[in-house]
């Protein structure tokens, strides 16, 4: 009742000073407001502080989901080091566990069931606490949230506005919080591995202001150090044709539960796909490490095609140097434990194909990525031209350009009012099927081409999945954070 009696007198940017100011002040982190809790890990005691469900906007719409959990070692609190840490030098790692553009819980220390092997669990958690990392971890709406009144509120770009406040809660108590917050490493597998990257492609990006300011998110930056992604589902807007242009060979799918065969307009559609690919491909004008231009020709062969072999063979000589016996794969040529080429297509043909054509874009609205793109009222619209074109729906309708590309981080990519993210780790596993090979390959090689530090591999034998690697991603953080 004050503010609407003082709204009356005072001008707009007064108004909203006071907005500011009050904001600023309820975000402030407390240090005295936490439950000490501790477990042993790999015969490590780890005694931590943990300050959890923190609301991390001043308006929050959800605020089971607006919410971080923060963990601080112990040994931050009396002058302790870990890992060569220290209370001011230890960065935060940043891990969201963000499923299929779902909402999201923050990640958890304590955790009572058993650890499965998947990241949803909090080895994770405890990987990174025992070597010195603060954890800060936010949950985010996702394309299911409703409000009370039946209203969608975590459509596309909820879950990346979400995280860039958590974010900007984090850097705005820098002073206060132990840590590091300009040594902030976001670490997310599949649509959050989408958002991570998403997280340090768009940093500080004026299209996500007004939602933020409208969340009452703090009053500090959002760019980020480093970021971890694990098979991101990105680039979705062309993500159909990469799918095509891989596999359009392969006439059956495995899609959650339910396999077959193409029908004949499956096949049609997807060979419409595969040939929309090489113009999207060649007009990105990414190069390799020589300065070669990366292309296709109508046929989808290209020197791009070649790079994507490349890393396949890599991976596969990876596995024979860590003693793996991969003679018996016909599509491999083995020679004396030198991996000398795969065959393209007898390689896809036994990795198989996941989803029908248009896999992401579904002619019938009904993919996540669908509902991802709805709106406050409508659940779930297409996102392509292609499939708003050949739509099956009564009365289809499209998302807006902006909508779509705020979920993009390949639009931010060298856009000058982004503050990208330095370094960068991507991994997707050779035996991933969820997206095209060509999806994170693109993101590495642009960022590399823009000038940013990319660690890109394809894990032999990995399906969709992440943290696989805790040693190799720990060590690449300790690398740049040392
Ligand atoms: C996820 C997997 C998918 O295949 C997809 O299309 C979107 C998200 C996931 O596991 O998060």
């Amino acid at each position: 009742l004050i503010l609407m009696l003082l709204n009356v007198s005072l001008s707009f940017s007064e108004v909203s000073k006071i907005q500011f100011s009050s904001n600023d002040n309820s975000l402030k982190f407390v240090s005295s407001k936490y439950v000490s809790q501790s477990q042993t890990y790999q015969g490590k005691l780890i005694k931590v502080r943990a300050y959890e469900k923190i609301i991390y906007v001043k308006h929050p719409v959800d605020s089971n989901k607006q919410v971080i959990n923060i963990y601080i070692p112990e040994e931050y609190f009396v002058g302790e080091s870990i890992n060569g840490f220290n209370t001011n030098t230890a960065p935060i790692f940043f891990p969201n566990h963000i499923g299929g553009y779902m909402s999201a819980d923050p990640a958890k220390f304590m955790v009572t069931e058993q650890s499965t092997p998947n990241s949803m669990n909090n080895r994770t958690v405890l990987y990174a606490l025992s070597k010195g990392y603060i954890v800060a971890s936010a949950g985010a709406r996702g394309r299911l949230t409703k409000d009370l009144d039946g209203h969608n509120i975590g459509k596309a770009p909820a879950a990346i506005v979400d995280l860039k406040a958590a974010i900007r809660y984090l850097k705005f108590n820098d002073q206060i919080m132990p840590g590091d917050a300009n040594k902030i490493i976001s670490n997310g597998t599949s649509a959050g591995g989408a958002i991570s990257s998403l997280l340090g492609a768009s940093g500080n990006h004026p299209d996500f202001g007004p939602y933020l300011t409208a969340l009452g998110a703090a009053n500090a930056s959002d760019d980020i150090f480093a970021v971890s992604a694990y098979c991101p589902i990105i680039n979705l807007e062309n993500a159909d044709m990469a799918y095509e242009w891989q596999l359009s060979n392969i006439h059956t799918f495995d899609f959650r539960g339910k396999k077959g065969d193409l029908n004949n307009e499956e096949l049609g559609v997807s060979q419409d796909l595969k040939k929309m690919f090489p113009p999207y491909l060649n007009q990105l004008s990414l190069k390799n490490v020589n300065g070669d231009l990366l292309t296709l020709d109508s046929n989808g062969n290209g020197n791009f095609k070649e790079i994507v072999k490349a890393f396949i063979v890599k991976s596969a000589q990876k596995a024979v140097d860590s003693g793996s016996d991969l003679t018996h794969y016909s599509f491999l040529n083995i020679v004396h434990n030198k991996v000398m080429f795969v065959d393209f297509d007898g390689y896809m043909q036994y990795i198989g194909r996941m989803k029908t054509p248009p896999a992401f874009d579904a002619l019938t609205s009904s993919s996540f990525e669908n509902n991802l793109f709805g709106n406050e009222t409508v659940n779930s619209r297409h996102f392509t031209n292609y499939s708003f074109t050949h739509s099956k729906e009564i009365n289809p309708q499209i998302a807006d350009k902006l909508q779509i590309n705020m979920m993009n981080p390949m639009h931010y990519i060298g856009n000058s009012n982004a503050k990208v993210a330095k370094n960068w780790r991507i991994r997707h596993g050779a035996k991933d099927r969820d997206t095209g090979f060509a999806i994170p390959l693109m993101l590495s090689m642009l960022l590399q081409n823009k000038g940013y530090t990319v660690d890109f591999a394809m894990p032999w034998d990995k399906p969709h999945s992440g943290d696989y690697d805790l040693d190799e991603l720990f060590h690449w953080m300790d690398n740049l954070c040392k």
